[in-house]
């Protein structure tokens, strides 16, 4: 057989081989038997040096060629090789890995706490409202009658942002309720509006987080009153615990900004391993409300003769950890996909007045 016969025989075996490599270990086996220092071309590749000049003219190029060719097969398959292993590994890990990323992002942002409980507002009448976390001093305290100086100020482990040219101090806002001084400032009566938000203190604990998210409530009109109040958490509260009524109690409280204040705290069972509520002899503490101060409607421009109304503010991690059964707020920021699994959270899925809020 001439050499050329030789090579053209040695080629449709090679390629044949190539393209029959399942992986990448099997196509390195043929690329080492063929191309490699003891492989079959090179062993050839070495005969040319005792080939008459003649011969090597033309089975040189020839014998070139051939290598040059099966080098370029086999890269080609291992490029198609690989590509169909990292396709593999993406249709097999694709769940944990979309799962992981948009779970903990939701569940970074409590998103089922915070949509249920949106979602129950909204159906109430409730707008949305909203400001920035970065919050003046005016906007957090001042407006909300915590005067200067104020021990209030200090019910707050507020973090200080640096003092700016005139040595005034920005602040990460520590709870909600300077979006209602915002809103005040920015919209007449009659106001219904509910803003959720993150909120931040120096805090870190099994059920404190420096950075927490509230939904504050605010109504002003010119005749609500607290029995306004009452009926409108209770009526909410119900609907987010699933139950027919929540029974709810008002303890009073003090906050600079409504007056007078109280907490609400509802009926439940703690006596199982997962709070009930609605029935039960124990009684949950959730939120913070009261009728807005009249200094606080005037420092918004409103006459409090005229306008009255009230406000509450709650934190939505602490309600999700009853409303879930956790003992521990801090795997919230951790992503783990056995606990994100574990309470069912799922990125597909958003509360609803009518869903998902279980
Ligand atoms: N802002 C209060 C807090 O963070 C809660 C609150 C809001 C109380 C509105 C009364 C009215 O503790």
């Amino acid at each position: 057989m001439s050499v050329l016969d030789e090579l053209s025989t040695i080629e449709t075996e090679v390629m044949a081989a190539v393209s029959g490599a399942a992986d990448e270990s099997a196509l390195e086996a043929v690329r080492v038997a063929e191309l490699g220092k003891k492989g079959r071309v090179s062993g050839l590749m070495k005969t040319l040096g005792g080939m008459s000049p003649e011969e090597r003219q033309t089975a040189g190029p020839a014998l070139n060629g051939l290598r040059d060719k099966l080098a370029t097969a086999i890269a080609a398959r291992k490029a198609e090789l690989e590509m169909a292993a990292l396709n593999q590994r993406l249709e097999t890990e694709r769940e944990d890995l979309t799962y992981r990323r948009s779970c903990s992002r939701r569940a970074l942002l409590l998103d089922a706490g915070v949509r249920g409980v949106a979602a129950i507002f909204a159906d109430m009448g409730f707008a949305v409202a909203e400001g920035p976390d970065i919050e003046d001093d005016f906007h957090n305290f001042t407006a909300l009658n915590f005067p200067e100086g104020h021990p209030a100020r200090e019910m707050h482990d507020t973090f200080f942002m640096k003092p700016d040219a005139e040595g005034r101090r920005k602040v990460l806002r520590t709870h909600t309720s300077p979006v209602q001084i915002r809103t005040m400032m920015n919209q007449k009566p009659p106001i219904r509006v509910i803003i959720p938000g993150r909120v931040y203190r120096k805090d870190w604990d099994a059920t404190h987080t420096p950075m927490f998210h509230q939904i504050e409530g605010l109504v002003i009109d010119k005749s609500t009153h607290m029995g306004h109040l009452k009926s409108c958490l209770t009526e909410a509260f119900s609907r987010f615990f699933e139950v027919e009524r929540a029974e709810s109690r008002f303890r009073p409280h003090f906050f600079p900004f409504t007056e007078p204040s109280a907490e609400m705290d509802i009926r439940c069972d703690r006596s199982g391993k997962e709070i009930k509520v609605g029935e039960g002899d124990d009684w949950l503490e959730i939120l913070g409300c009261g009728m807005v101060h009249p200094n606080v409607l005037r420092n918004c421009g409103l006459d409090p003769e005229e306008y009255q109304g009230f406000a509450f503010g709650l934190g939505v991690d602490r309600l999700a950890m009853l409303k879930y059964g956790m003992p521990d707020l801090r795997p919230y920021f951790e992503a783990d996909v056995d606990w994100i699994k574990h309470y069912g959270f799922k990125p597909w899925l958003l509360p609803s007045v009518t869903g998902g809020l279980s």
